[in-house]
């Protein structure tokens, strides 16, 4: 028999099946997967087989390569770079070119800037796909757009669309220092810098650039706010140049982030004063100096007077002044400087019940609207505080007139999560754009930042996004939701979240109705569930606020100067923001939507503690009073996170091994976790409102056994603190002995448990523990994560779950912890259910 002549298809598949890399995560939502339904896959059968593009430019052989690459994939067909003038094909190219070759095709709409119309024939007619963009840029975008259709199994014949994005400017911002680490980034170190310099190895740079296009996002900050002045000497020109390079096929623009003080601190200047002709020179140098090295560079992004930051107040000047000398300089090579509105005092006077953080951005700012050049876009964080898992939106978006204004979304979970957790940001973000303030008639918040509302040429969206060398990007496969849904809404806010999650399942994981309905349904419910566990009413995240922002720590917001009071007491909770008899926050907002937050009959129940103090009697909405909502919600949050594992285990047949097992992991991790920060909330109100849970179950953990009372072989009880982070304020840790254990005798029925054990994984050593019943081990594991401490509390409490563990009445249960280095392989309890 001769050898078989295989089809293109079938080789196509098995190339990529045969890759385990297909699967890393690294494709993120790239992953043109080959189409094995025949029915789905014979829609595409009029694709043509070349893709020609008009024209040269190092985007538009981008956006030819990536339909080859995607379609021939998808097709399982060999898809070839061809000919423009053939007789049919797929064409694309910028909107006068493909004028010119299809002078009989009309758009229904132009397309604006970075816009692209799609035309494709009915099937089965032998014409050109035509993808013509308004600039090279909307090529690609359109390329991407199509690509995207097919990957979704949806219609491609008769297509006529086009598309323009909601607002010119679609930024990420990566808080990368040159050292190579991270600010607030959880998906490992920098794919940028290393060692002071840009990395020599700029591969995943480059991918990730292809993944910001494929959203739409056009420019990217490579490094941190709090700016090193570094990036402006010219010995760091070369490497900016390798930088914007690898970006440039991607149409993302390089952009920096620059510290105010540099003309001093590197311009060998004796001052950064704003006004001082020699300041304005230094920052028209370095501009003109960088635009030679990178002729598209996009821009700046300026954190001053903030978090320690030097600002235009150290001569007694305003941002106007500090963002105006900037974007001055900036501007005849049509380059933007973005100005955060960031800007608070963090050594607030916490006795002076009149201080508010919260009202920092619109007091620093709203007189100044008018007097930005036209080359500035203020930048906003979405609301008053920082990020917190519940916030109303900042008020100063209708504030700004005259000003161009973006939204900063935090894409990287710093106050949800830290990406251990899964937390679907877009319904979040999604109710800030489409809060109405209620200016000028109906004016949501997306049609402020987008300039609608006002008619300001520039306005747009930045994500501080903080990927890292992780090999999906961001530390957890599901908080790549984040990333796609941050594009996707910049470029349509109008999106709902519903459909972002089903888009970016799908193109992540499959089209099977069980994996969508699942997964797509957890993302849906996962930012709920992580305000339930963590942050009540509006109060904040109770986070520890003066650390890593991770675990519980309640009271750590109260009584400093950085002014995240949620002011609990035994009395009651909450800030009061009212104009009656509070900090007159609520005054900031238009008069429609501060008389609905300043009556607490029309203030929603989700952002009473932020803007009212009540006490925990007071009546929510729904009835419960505020104290019985806290345990509640508690309870109910950590059951929901406890319910995702259970729905992801069903998935076990239907995900690639290496993504289910590593999200199984980090949601058993994050139900875990859940608890924890659970009982920390509750513990804490009990104690301190002294009013019990009306269902009885805080202060109350049956099966529960705390470490202290088990038989001590080598553990010493330890206080942890802050208290609440362990059961019963204490653990046992393993001071002194090679090894220690901590034994009990089971007293409950024979019959099939699971149990769990509450230790702590803290970054200073790998202990080694293992569960035993009698002689037998069911268990052995090593505290080896990352988690953001040395000590044992609220970020470093972990759970290990053993299941269907066959027990007797009398069998000794033993867990045994072998500490490492500083890591002294603390317990906190064991707990055993049915
Ligand atoms: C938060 C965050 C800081 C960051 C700051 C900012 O406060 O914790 O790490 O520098 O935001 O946005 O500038």
């Amino acid at each position: 028999m001769p050898w078989p002549v295989w089809p293109i298809a079938i080789l196509v598949v098995l190339s990529s099946a045969g890759s385990a890399a297909a699967e890393s995560g690294a494709d993120a939502w790239l992953r043109y997967p080959y189409i094995s339904d025949a029915a789905v896959r014979r829609q595409y059968e009029f694709v043509p087989g070349t893709v020609a593009a008009l024209g040269d430019s190092p985007v538009l052989q981008a956006a030819r390569d990536e339909l080859v690459r995607g379609l021939s994939s998808m097709l399982g067909r060999q898809l070839k770079a061809g000919d423009a003038a053939a007789a049919s094909g797929i064409v694309i190219g910028v909107i006068e070119r493909i004028r010119e070759r299809f002078p009989q095709l009309q758009p229904p709409r132009t397309p604006g800037v970075d816009g692209f119309w799609i035309m494709s024939p009915a099937a089965g007619a032998s014409r050109s796909i035509v993808i013509a963009g308004h600039d090279d840029r909307g090529v690609l975008y359109g390329t991407f757009a199509l690509l995207r259709r097919v990957a979704l199994h949806q219609p491609l014949a008769g297509v006529n669309d086009v598309e323009t994005p909601s607002a010119p400017l679609r930024w990420v911002n990566e808080w990368n220092n040159l050292d190579g680490s991270i600010e607030r980034g959880y998906g490992g170190r920098s794919i940028f810098f290393e060692s002071g310099h840009v990395a020599a190895d700029l591969a995943r740079a480059g991918g990730y650039a292809r993944l910001l296009a494929s959203v739409g996002i056009n420019a990217c900050a490579v490094n941190n706010v709090n700016a090193d002045p570094a990036v402006l000497t010219s010995a760091f020109a070369p490497d900016l140049v390798r930088l914007a390079g690898v970006f440039r096929p991607w149409g993302v623009r390089l952009a920096l982030a620059v510290d105010f003080s540099s003309p001093q601190r590197i311009g060998g200047l004796d001052t950064f004063d704003p006004l001082d002709a020699r300041v304005a020179a230094f920052w028209t140098e370095r501009a003109d100096a960088l635009y030679r090295a990178v002729p598209d560079f996009a821009g700046f992004v300026v954190k001053a007077d903030s978090e320690g930051r030097l600002g235009p107040s150290a001569y007694g000047r305003t941002h106007a002044d500090a963002a105006n000398v900037i974007a001055r300089a900036l501007a005849p090579h049509g380059g933007v400087l973005f100005y955060r509105g960031f800007v608070y005092d963090h050594h607030m006077d916490w006795r002076n019940p009149a201080n508010d953080r919260a009202r920092a951005a619109y007091d620093n700012f709203h007189d100044l609207d008018g007097r930005f050049a036209d080359n500035v876009i203020l930048q906003i964080k979405h609301g008053p505080i920082d990020f917190q898992v519940r916030e109303p939106p900042s008020p100063l978006f209708a504030a700004l007139a005259r000003t161009n204004q973006a939204i900063e979304l935090q894409i990287t979970q710093e106050y949800t999560g830290q990406q251990r957790h899964i937390c679907f940001l877009v319904p979040m973000w999604k109710e800030a754009l489409d809060f109405d303030m209620r200016v000028r008639g109906r004016a949501p918040v997306k049609a402020l930042v987008t300039g609608r509302t006002f008619a300001r040429p520039l306005g747009g969206f930045v994500g501080v996004s903080n990927v890292g060398e992780s090999r999906n990007w961001l530390g957890h496969d599901l908080a790549v939701a984040n990333l796609y849904g941050f594009g996707r809404l910049a470029w349509d806010p109008d999106l709902s979240p519903a459909r972002i999650a089903d888009e970016w399942t799908r193109l992540t994981f499959d089209h099977d109705h069980r994996v969508v309905d699942t997964v797509a349904g957890i993302l849906l419910e996962s930012w709920p569930a992580y305000e339930r566990y963590t942050g009540p009413l509006g109060a904040g995240t109770l986070t520890d606020i003066l650390g890593p922002h991770y675990g519980p720590g309640i009271e750590s917001s109260e009584r400093n100067g950085w002014g995240q009071w949620a002011r609990a007491d035994s009395a009651g909770i909450g800030m009061d923001r009212t104009v009656a008899s509070g900090t007159k926050f609520i005054a900031q907002y238009p008069p429609d939507v501060a008389a609905m937050y300043e009556s607490l009959g029309t203030c929603p129940d989700e952002l009473l503690l932020f803007m009212h103090h009540v006490p925990y009697t007071h009546r929510l909405k729904s009835g419960k009073t505020v104290i019985q909502h806290i345990y509640d919600a508690h309870y109910e949050g950590a059951e929901e996170a406890a319910a995702f594992v259970e729905r992801w285990r069903k998935l076990a047949d239907l995900i690639d091994a290496d993504r289910y097992r590593a999200v199984l992991d980090k949601l058993e991790y994050q139900s875990g976790h859940a608890t924890v920060w659970r009982d920390a909330v509750v513990s804490w109100f009990l104690r301190e409102s002294g009013i019990p849970d009306g269902r009885g179950r805080a202060g109350h953990y049956p099966g529960r056994i705390e470490a202290e009372s088990m038989d001590l072989e080598g553990y010493m009880p330890q206080t942890v603190t802050p208290w609440e982070t362990a059961s019963g304020g204490h653990a046992v840790r393993c001071a002194g002995a090679p090894q220690c254990a901590a034994t009990t005798r089971f007293d409950g029925g024979d019959g099939t448990y699971t149990i769990a054990v509450l230790f702590f994984d803290e970054s200073d050593g790998r202990s080694q523990f293992r569960v035993l019943v009698g002689d037998r081990e069911i268990g052995r594991w090593q505290a080896d994560a990352d988690f953001p401490s040395p000590e044992p509390n609220g970020h470093t409490a972990t759970r290990y779950v053993v299941r269907t563990v066959t027990l007797h009445r009398g069998d000794a249960i033993r867990v045994e912890g072998t500490p490492d280095q500083g890591e002294r392989a603390a317990l906190d309890y064991i707990e055993i259910w049915n």
